[in-house]
């Protein structure tokens, strides 16, 4: 059987930008100032996404919802005119507030398709997902009601519905949400932030998460959606306007809120790449570290981060440890 030529894995590039955002919010991690700790990873990405060899455009930029800092929607990255016209999604850190308390869960992460790909969410910050991984995606019923859902979810993966987990943001918005799902017998995993990683988490094998349910960020619904068309995973959802301001200015830009989303219309095509990099150690990856004079670094300073690169034509899933030593990018004039 013949098959296309897919090309340059852009992923194995993309790694670098989410390095780059990691290792540039590693010093302000546990120091409670989420903006600090955004601000240097958005910087730090930029640089590395600027010297790559692709022509991208941001249409997922992170940061309108809290007015934080970002790569801005409709920014042009990458070395024009010396590689692929793609669509590209950032997130320099997914956990801005875990980040800056030094809790679990916070990473960097990516992603491309090709140019006009991309969901573009415009001004509607929130939607609802679902979240399911590789072994429920084909039985998985999205209109079904919730009960049936986490049904067929616990049936495709060979459990009790009292045996499944259900990762749900702790958020007063989702009070009647945690409620339903604990009536049907299923557990509840309350988490504080980083969706991201945890609607990945229903797609890696070891991990008790088995779905994700409730509102979170649109931008994040996009990247997951890339993540998961590498996976085998699936997301489902729908835009949420948080008042009616916002839902009339959707209705007036043409986005319809009761139209069902999922993976192939948040990203379409079969040419995704995603990227992600630890911030914090969490579920999904192992945060970035200072290594200290350890045994085998005694002199210089060294630094660890651990990452994924994916692709969706492949689905090949690589897993990226790697030691930057800081004392010799110093000397080199490379900042962190
Ligand atoms: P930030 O890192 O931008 O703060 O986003 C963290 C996050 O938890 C996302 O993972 C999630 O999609 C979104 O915030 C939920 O929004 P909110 O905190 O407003 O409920």
């Amino acid at each position: 059987m013949n098959h296309p030529n897919p090309g340059r894995n852009l992923a194995m590039d993309l790694v670098r930008a989410t390095e780059a955002g990691a290792l540039g919010a590693l010093k302000h991690i546990g120091r409670g100032d989420k903006n600090a700790a955004d601000d240097a990873a958005v910087k730090a990405m930029r640089a590395a996404l600027n010297k790559m060899p692709l022509d991208g455009i941001v249409v997922i930029g992170e940061g309108e919802k809290d007015e934080a800092p970002m790569l801005a929607n409709g920014e042009s990255v990458g070395v024009s005119g010396s590689g692929p016209l793609v669509d590209i999604a950032v997130d320099p850190i997914d956990g801005t507030t875990i980040a800056s308390e030094g809790g679990p869960g916070a990473i960097s992460v990516i992603a491309a398709s090709s140019r006009g790909t991309m969901f573009d969410p415009g001004p509607i910050v929130y939607m609802e997902k679902t979240v399911v991984g590789p072994r429920s995606s084909k039985s998985f019923d999205p209109e079904a009601p919730l009960s049936e859902q986490i049904k067929i979810v616990a049936s495709s993966l060979g459990k009790e519905t009292s045996e499944m987990m259900v990762a749900i943001l702790r958020r007063e918005r989702h009070t009647s949400l945690i409620a339903a799902v604990r009536a049907t017998g299923a557990r509840v995993r309350l988490f504080g932030d980083g969706d991201v990683a945890m609607a990945i988490a229903t797609s890696l094998p070891g991990t008790d998460v088995d779905m994700l349910i409730g509102i979170g960020g649109t931008p994040e619904g996009v990247i997951t959606a890339a993540a998961l068309k590498c996976l085998g995973g699936s997301i489902y959802g729908k835009l949420y306007a948080r008042d009616s301001t916002e839902r009339a200015m959707a209705t007036e830009q043409g986005y319809d809120l009761n139209k069902l989303l999922d993976t192939n219309s948040l990203v379409r095509g079969d040419n995704c790449f995603f990227a992600a990099t630890g911030i914090t150690s969490g579920e999904f990856l192992e945060g970035t570290q200072y290594l200290g004079a350890t045994e085998g670094y005694p002199i210089e300073h060294h630094i660890r981060t651990s990452s994924v690169a994916y692709r969706s034509i492949t689905s090949t899933v690589r897993e990226i440890r790697t030691t930057h030593n800081l004392t010799k990018m110093q000397a080199l004039g490379i900042s962190i």
